[in-house]
């Protein structure tokens, strides 16, 4: 299976989520096979995106949530209310969220967890800066995140978890890392992941300037389970195209009787 998640971030309202979704509605109709799709609005207009998926196979997910379970919080989401609002999957420590809103691995482990006890599937992003990458310490500072994310987590057999490898250099600024760079990244958090959580559900996306010209080249790698989308998730022809790759993909994976239909 691959999956595709939109992240829409800040940048649609209530309207624009509903004609956003319609469009990815259209992008998966007709298609024998389609990937795993999960979109994340923003939390205004997760009530009226909801209604729209709702006999679709299209799963809604949340940008953010807080640790705590209900309280004096001013302004915060509680997992409660994700659920109630038919909520499945929430992004969590997203760069912008780590590096604007001065989250810390501290706080996005508290976050992984009460996510997980409360039944919903987090998407973890991890990431280097550049200067990161280019001090040879890329794979330090994301192993870093991903122990400290981690601390404490046990996936039970039903609990599933997207580790979402997000180079900060490369969201929103065109310039993707390479398949190359992905697969190795992948799979020293893959190995890393495994030695934490044992044999448990979890998967790997790339994300970071992910369009419909690139999309293919990283889905088609074994070790890139699925991407999580932003600017271009915004462009229905960009999306379209990018489900249309990970069909494809997942296409000659049906044939090759690597995955089952
Ligand atoms: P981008 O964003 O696709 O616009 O680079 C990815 C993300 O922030 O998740």
């Amino acid at each position: 299976m691959k999956t595709v998640i939109a992240n829409w971030k800040m940048n649609v309202g209530t309207r624009e989520s509903v004609a956003l979704g319609r469009g990815v509605l259209l992008s998966l109709r007709g298609r024998k096979v389609i990937p795993d799709t999960v979109i994340c609005p923003p939390f205004v207009a997760l009530g009226e995106v909801r209604k729209l998926i709702a006999r679709s196979k299209v799963s809604l997910g949340a940008q953010n949530m807080s640790w705590e379970e209900q309280g004096s919080f001013t302004g915060e989401i509680s997992p409660r209310m994700l659920e109630e609002a038919g909520v499945s999957h929430v992004i969590l420590g997203h760069s912008e969220r780590r590096n604007i809103l001065g989250e810390t691995d501290e706080m996005i482990n508290k976050k992984l967890l009460t996510a997980l006890k409360s039944g919903l599937v987090p998407i973890l992003c991890i990431g280097e800066q550049k200067a990161d990458r280019d001090g040879g310490k890329a794979e330090e500072v994301v192993l870093g995140q991903l122990r400290a994310a981690l601390k404490g987590v046990h996936l039970k057999k039903k609990d599933q978890l997207f580790i979402a490898y997000e180079p900060i250099w490369a969201i929103g600024t065109g310039v993707s890392a390479t398949p190359q760079d992905a697969v190795e990244m992948h799979s020293v958090i893959r190995s890393a992941a495994a030695d934490l959580l044992g044999e448990a559900n979890f998967s790997i996306l790339y994300g970071g300037s992910v369009n419909s010209d690139n999309a293919y080249e990283f889905l088609r790698e074994n070790e890139v389970d699925g991407v999580l989308v932003g600017g271009a998730s915004l462009k229905l022809n960009q999306f379209t195209g990018i489900i249309s790759a990970a069909a494809e993909v997942m296409e000659g994976l049906i044939e090759g009787g690597k995955i089952e239909k």
